[in-house]
């Protein structure tokens, strides 16, 4: 049961990339695309690939030391890890576990979600829950990829592969007493939507246990089934749709106006499908913060990594009105309303 004398504060935040920068240019050379192209349809001019001898729970062990450190706490004081990615370390246990075992954290709850895009918001939303019944104090919510080492790099890949980047992105959200809802700094509503009859529109078929009895094959390499697919237009159009709609409820059950709000930190994945979101409810393109021409689409890391970037420039500060909506794979999508 909520216990409402409890408020769920974001008092700590952090990312991490890796140094090595791929500019469209250097794709240029890798999969006969463009510059332009990549430009032009998606806004991204660079993103930060890791090397071979990195994995997805290095890069958020630096997100999470930064936002550890950031909220004022120790290692100690963090009481359960909710770890959202698409890329794994391994096929299981979830990277949370391995995240764990590298910031040398007791024996705390660990939740690995698979929501991808949207992973980010649907871990914000459960700690928010957690926090506000009472049973923690201080959730680390990471969102982590290293999408690098699974995309096709060939022109056979080149519609996907220019669009992801790697990167983790990481919060502490922490339990605070409510005393004006009003003004407090807190996650104030979250909304949390999927539609699974689209989750074939963009996916990745392979390895998995409904292929028969091998789980991948090397016919099914060869066909590219380990790589993502995506029906981009299709995509395209969901996103700004269930983006544009769950932004318009997450604000009226905030009793906000866009107005109301300072800053809008959305999903990265496309610059096109923000400016659209943006026009469709008549967002001042302003007072969105994009960080997509740095990153790429980083899937679930692109909202924390943002919150760190906006921090960083001076463009959040605390008591700011934030709301975040994201859209992904599944077709899963997302918002939610807080105060910095
Ligand atoms: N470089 C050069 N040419 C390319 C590339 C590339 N990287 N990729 C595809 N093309 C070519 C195609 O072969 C095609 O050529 P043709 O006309 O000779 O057949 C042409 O460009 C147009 O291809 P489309 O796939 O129709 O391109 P579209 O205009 O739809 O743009 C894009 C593709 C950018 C992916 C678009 O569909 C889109 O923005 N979709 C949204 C999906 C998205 O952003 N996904 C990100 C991950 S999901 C998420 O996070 C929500």
């Amino acid at each position: 049961m909520s216990n409402t004398k409890y408020r769920s504060e974001i008092t700590g935040v952090g990312s991490f990339v890796p140094p090595k920068v791929y500019t469209n240019f250097d794709l240029e050379k890798m999969m006969e695309t463009t510059n332009d192209w990549i430009v032009q349809r998606t806004g991204i001019e660079q993103r930060h690939w890791v090397d071979d001898n990195v994995s997805n729970s290095d890069l958020a062990f630096e997100a999470s030391v930064r936002a550890i450190k950031n909220a004022g706490l120790e290692r100690s004081d963090i009481d359960m890890i909710i770890f959202a990615t698409l890329s794994p370390d391994h096929e299981f246990p979830g990277t949370g576990c391995f995240l764990q075992a590298k910031l040398e954290l007791p024996e705390i709850a660990v939740l690995d979600i698979r929501q991808q895009c949207t992973g980010f918001l649907y871990g914000l939303s459960i700690a928010d829950k957690f926090i506000q019944s009472g049973s923690n104090k201080n959730i680390l919510v990471v969102g982590s990829e290293v999408h690098s080492k699974g995309l096709d790099k060939t022109p056979n890949g080149r519609n996907v592969a220019v669009l992801f980047g790697d990167g983790a992105g990481a919060v502490v959200v922490s339990r605070k007493e409510l005393v004006n809802p009003a003004t407090d700094s807190r996650i104030i509503t979250t909304h949390l939507h999927a539609d699974g009859s689209f989750a074939k529109e963009l996916w990745i078929p392979a390895p998995g246990t409904a292929l028969g009895a091998d789980r991948i094959n090397n016919e099914m390499i060869a066909e590219g089934m380990h790589y993502p697919q995506m029906n981009g237009k299709t995509v395209f159009v969901h996103a700004t749709k269930r983006m544009a709609e769950c932004l318009v409820s997450a604000c009226k059950e905030a009793n906000v106006t866009f107005t109301d709000v300072d800053l809008f930190l959305f999903h990265q994945a496309n610059l096109r499908i923000n400016s659209k979101v943006a026009e469709m409810l008549s967002i001042p393109e302003e007072k969105i913060f994009n960080t997509i021409q740095n990153y790429g689409n980083t899937t679930a890391a692109t909202i924390p990594l943002g919150m760190d970037d906006a921090i960083k420039a001076g463009v959040l500060k605390k008591g700011m009105l934030v709301a975040s909506a994201a859209f992904g794979s599944g077709f899963t999508w997302a918002s939610a309303v807080w105060r910095y």
